[in-house]
């Protein structure tokens, strides 16, 4: 469990809080790069750790990233016209160019006054599919981190984004919880589960397609400059080898998650206390489509997700649009993994209050993530470098491989001893 204070702690985020301290240190996602699709489209609104900006994409093709409400009397700017070389507010005017600087003020022809004033622009940074924005203290602004599905080529690559009405903290958890995959996800991970067979799934896309049949895996963890990274190890028919497991967990909300032949990068970035865009970045070796991670994920149904919008849909109005007729023959009545995991997340409530859980060993990674999470904003509120800071994520992955008896399990992945600063 953990105290009602240190629950708060972690999972609020907005301005002045201490975990909205720590998450101001670092570079995040603010949208996809398909959201703001060509020069002078649609701006559009983006709200992050409480607070409300809006990004737009000028003539050029460059993304400015601006608070919402226009500088000279509040209007939002997410209703103003983009077109050449910058965006203008509707109500007077005001234009403005990606990088914040004043180009017009037609209320106020003195072009000296415009010189003078600068709109509240942040730094952006757009690569891997996914326009990235610093919007911390200007003087502390860290390196931006490359992961590596920035190097994989575009159609080896999905980018998806999900809104989902909860605390960030609920997905992360999720995420590092190796023990719910062989049972939430029980359709995909242990096809066989009603016959009491198992069969592997041979989908080499599935992160949910185990290859063991293991419910109580032993979990290690190790500590490394990015959070920690830890094995979840399940026993095999041969008792020689263990089916090895590795996420990482990369501060302050990244995994990335293995399935047979491509790494799924997630980033839980909070919205609000309440709201989180899940980043879902699929990437590998050989082609793969939206289409496909659309349909493996659940998502393929307008009544669960809404394209347009990025936005996760279901909700207690519909129980989730779970299938009780269908759970004769499907564990959880609901559809693919992510429908899955959004929805045991959102049946938390909008923010779980931690001190009436019941942890056990199976839970250990998921209290590494807490402890590792308290460290940082600590260390974020004592003005020092939290980790994985400026950190090049490049090397950092995932594996689900067989383990000899007498091999370590960090040898599966050694690079992550290794993570230098970028
Ligand atoms: S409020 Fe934007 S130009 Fe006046
Ligand atoms: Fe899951």
């Amino acid at each position: 469990m953990l105290s009602h204070e240190d629950n708060d702690l972690l999972c609020r985020v907005g301005p002045g809080t201490p975990g909205g301290t720590l998450m101001r240190r670092f570079w995040h996602p603010v949208c996809t790069s398909a959201q703001l699709p060509h020069p002078d489209c649609p701006p559009l609104r983006v709200r992050l750790l409480g607070e409300d900006y809006v990004a737009f994409r000028d003539t050029q093709g460059q993304v400015g990233f601006f608070e919402e409400l226009c500088m000279h009397r509040g209007a939002s700017l997410a209703l103003g016209r983009v077109e050449e070389g910058g965006i203008r507010c509707l109500y007077h005017g005001w234009k403005f160019n990606a990088f914040g600087d004043v180009l017009e003020t037609p209320n106020h022809a003195d072009p000296k006054y415009a010189a003078r004033m600068k709109a509240p622009a942040f730094s952006v940074h757009e690569e891997g599919g996914v326009v990235w924005a610093y919007v911390g203290p200007k003087e502390m602004q860290p390196a931006f981190s490359r992961y590596a599905f920035m190097d994989a080529e575009p159609d080896h690559r999905v980018v998806l984004r999900v809104n989902v009405a909860c605390n960030y903290l609920q997905l992360v958890e999720g995420g590092e919880d190796s023990s719910h995959v062989g049972v939430l996800h029980t359709n995909m991970a242990r096809p066989g589960w009603k016959d009491d067979e198992f069969t592997r799934n041979p989908d080499v896309v599935n992160p949910a397609a185990l290859a063991s049949n293991d419910l109580e895996p032993a979990l290690k963890i190790e500590e490394t400059a990015f959070g920690f990274h830890y094995v979840a190890l399940r026993k095999t028919d041969d008792p020689k080898i263990r089916n090895a497991r590795v996420v990482p967990f990369i501060v302050p909300y990244g995994r990335i998650i293995p399935a047979p032949a491509f790494q799924f990068t997630v980033l839980e970035v909070p919205e609000d206390d309440t709201h989180t865009s899940t980043y879902l970045i699929v990437h590998g070796d050989s082609p793969v489509t939206e289409e496909k991670i659309i349909e493996l994920l659940g998502l393929d149904d307008p009544r669960y997700y809404d394209r347009k919008h990025s936005a996760f849909r279901a909700t207690w109005a519909d129980t989730f649009g779970q299938d009780r007729v269908l759970m004769k023959e499907n564990w959880t009545g609901l559809r693919g993994v992510e429908v899955e995991d959004a929805t045991i997340a959102l049946s938390q409530g909008p923010l779980y209050e931690r001190s009436r859980e019941h942890l056990v060993p199976a839970d250990q990674a998921v209290v590494r993530v807490r402890r590792v999470l308290l460290e940082s904003v600590k260390r974020a509120m004592q003005n020092q470098q939290p980790a994985a800071l400026g950190l090049d994520l490049s090397s950092v992955s995932a594996c689900d491989a067989q383990l000899q008896e007498g091999t370590a399990w960090q040898d599966l992945l050694p690079s992550h001893r290794q993570t230098e600063t970028a």
